[in-house]
């Protein structure tokens, strides 16, 4: 097995991405020669970011499966696909070969048609990191049903608004799971969830932590009394379904500047050959690495560099249950020495937390293994990179700072490992294929701010930064609410697609993306809505209204800093506080809950009644001498109260 699109020089780069961009068309077609096909695409792409409409690889049809797995299990039967390792560092791991995980996603597809599930069909899966997750995951994507993945973190009353958006009939769950040392509860909070949700008909469930749990007859059954029908039944063989190659392949949601969640739609053609294409090239995957991507599959990173790019590309990858800190500070490099893991992909927040523990966990492992390192989730500080670089890659590791979405659906700017220039916190050059470019506020293109124009910047420049052409994974539509795609990512700019993302470039071309300029908060590299956040916390009893901002975190990057309207006295802040947590861990999930929460008399209001976030912001730096502007405020005198009580 080889890659013949993978880049192997930074002349070649710049050769190839000229192609990419001077006729995209052909680009794509010919690297959509590498995957298995029922039938051929007659039109590479057809495209407007008007309505938007996106539309690659039409007349094409496949089964993502049978790229991922099949073609694989054909010619590589027994190299590992899936390497398990659980939250305990006792329990055993697990293995699964190409043909084993074929073996596995043929029989729970026939678990999931028993059920009454059928192609179309929209499956919500809330489930812990073990392997039948992605068994799950891929079983659905054979029957050519639409998966929709809940990270497990998330509340009964979020899960319950996706698969009431989603309109989901079947839900796939487990008892229970491990993090760290918490046991998380995943079916009874399914069950909360499920009050509110009538379109589900039925719930399989996993069994993991076997922690006592209610089984409603007639809706609820277990994974393994399932299982055991099939095997009792003869062949598990499923042929993979037949799908289109625009057909939707998953939906995941995503928290934007409004309050409810986004369904982010992923096409099956398009979405695959670009999370391969990139896996392929940013980390210059060789056959018989292991890659090990640290994310949740509950996120699209695990989607996309967990599962599929990984898989699509016959590669093995290691999945992990637990978190970084548990047992101790070691874990990663107790993994990574057990396994002997040649690429590490993981977050600026991992990093950091572990930079506190010193040196002495990692001097006990040996590391030589890695040949790859690689950021993902938010900007990178120079710290966290050197710290990653010195006592991780030991200095000979190239790291790949990796900027996407889950709206892009894969890596859309990122140095290549080894091949084309890193530059710490810099994402750096765009992919084959990707033509980011830099506006004001007014739309204006800022000069040098161009990839696909090949002219570079006299000095750094700083920009909104838009996408002006279509990749093969760009975002379809949000799910059910058309208009609500192209007004989030398409009206803000014309013919652009808009990221939210400010972002600087500077004169050697390296784009370098300085965070959200809309009201999306990046906690832990999760994306969480301030609005969102605010109607959580209103729906408190006492609170009257609330604003939301982001502030410097050491460790998570940005923190979530609560002003909060109380109505009447509060006998006791911090237990009015802990309510507060409550509530937004009912309504959101414990990743919301706000790191500061200052009760305030009112907000800084303009005299329309428009909350100033700005002001609100620099007092949660800290920045509090530097406020700007105030008197167009309604009521400027309550801004020395917030100063004075600021937390
Ligand atoms: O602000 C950018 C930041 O994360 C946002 C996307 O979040 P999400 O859809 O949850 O996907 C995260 C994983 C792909 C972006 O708009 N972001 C992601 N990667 C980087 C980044 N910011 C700077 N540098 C990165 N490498």
């Amino acid at each position: 097995m080889s890659y013949p699109y993978q880049i192997k020089s930074l002349e070649q780069y710049h050769q190839v991405y000229r192609e990419s961009i001077e006729n995209p068309e052909a680009f794509w077609t010919t690297i959509a020669e590498h995957f298995r096909w029922k039938q051929n695409p007659e039109r590479t792409l057809q495209w407007n970011f008007k309505d938007p409409e996106v539309k690659w690889f039409e007349g094409g049809t496949l089964n993502i499966t049978e790229n991922c797995l099949d073609r694989w299990a054909e010619t590589q039967p027994h190299t590992a696909a899936l390497i398990w390792e659980s939250n305990d560092p006792e329990e055993h791991h697990r293995i699964l070969s190409y043909k084993e995980l074929l073996f596995k996603v043929n029989q729970f597809s026939n678990v999931l048609k028993n059920n009454g599930a059928k192609k179309g069909d929209r499956i919500c899966i809330y489930m812990p990191m073990v392997p039948e997750l992605a068994i799950a995951v891929l079983a659905c994507a054979r029957i050519g049903a639409i998966h929709s993945v809940v990270f497990g973190g998330f509340s009964a009353q979020s899960i319950a608004d996706r698969i009431n958006d989603a309109q989901c009939n079947i839900v796939i769950t487990a008892d229970g799971g491990y993090r760290g040392n918490k046991e998380i509860p995943l079916k009874n909070v399914i069950d909360d969830a499920l009050v509110q949700c009538p379109s589900v008909q039925r719930v399989i469930v996993l069994t993991r932590t076997r922690i006592p749990v209610s089984m409603i007859k007639g809706r609820d059954t277990w994974w393994e009394d399932e299982i055991r029908k099939v095997e009792t039944s003869g062949n598990p063989f499923v042929q993979a379904e037949e799908m289109k190659a625009e057909d939707p392949l998953f939906i995941l949601y995503t928290s934007g500047s409004t309050g409810k969640p986004k369904g982010v739609v992923h096409s099956c053609a398009g979405y695959m050959i670009y999370t391969n294409y990139t896996f392929v090239n940013v980390f210059q995957y060789q056959p018989g690495e292991l890659h090990f991507c640290t994310a949740d599959i509950g996120w699209i990173t695990g989607h996309s560099y967990i599962l599929y790019g990984p898989l699509s590309a016959g590669a093995t990858s290691l999945m992990f249950e637990g978190i970084p800190t548990w047992p101790d500070a070691g874990r990663f490099w107790d993994i990574v020495d057990k396994f002997k893991v040649n690429i590490l992909y993981t977050a600026p927040t991992a990093i950091r937390s572990l930079m506190v523990f010193g040196t002495e966990l990692i001097d006990r492992h040996d590391l030589s293994s890695l040949k790859v390192l690689g950021s993902v989730g938010e900007p990178i500080n120079e710290e966290a990179w050197h710290w990653f670089d010195q006592h991780i890659g030991k200095g000979r590791c190239p790291i790949v700072d990796t900027w996407w979405q889950t709206e892009t659906g894969g890596i859309m700017i990122s140095n290549l490992a080894g091949i084309t220039p890193q530059k710490p916190a810099h994402a750096t050059y765009p992919l084959p294929g990707v033509q980011p470019i830099l506006v004001d506020e007014q739309g204006n293109k800022i000069p040098g701010g161009d990839a696909s124009a090949l002219v570079l910047p006299s000095e750094t420049i700083s920009g909104n930064l838009c996408i002006q052409f279509p990749w093969p994974s760009i975002i379809r539509t949000t799910y059910g609410d058309h208009e609500r795609c192209r007004t989030t990512y398409f009206s803000t700019y014309d013919h652009l697609y808009f990221t939210g993302d400010g972002c600087l470039r500077d004169a050697e071309g390296n784009y370098r993306i300085t965070g959200r300029v809309d009201d999306v908060l990046n906690v832990s590299g999760h994306r969480i809505g301030t609005a969102e956040v605010e109607n959580a916390i209103n729906m408190h009893t006492g609170v009257v209204e609330s604003a939301i901002v982001g502030y410097p975190h050491d460790i998570k990057g940005q923190g979530i800093y609560a002003y909060v309207i109380f109505n009447g006295h509060i006998p006791d802040k911090n237990l009015v506080a802990q309510d507060i947590h409550q509530t937004v861990s009912r309504i959101i999930g414990a990743i919301a809950k706000p790191d500061k929460i200052q009760f305030v008399s009112a907000l800084p209001k303009t005299r329309s009644g428009k909350i100033m976030r700005r002001i609100l912001r620099k007092i949660a730096e800290g920045d509090v001498d530097n406020l700007g502007d105030i008197s167009t405020l309604f009521d400027p005198a309550v801004v020395e109260e917030i100063k004075m009580n600021r937390l």
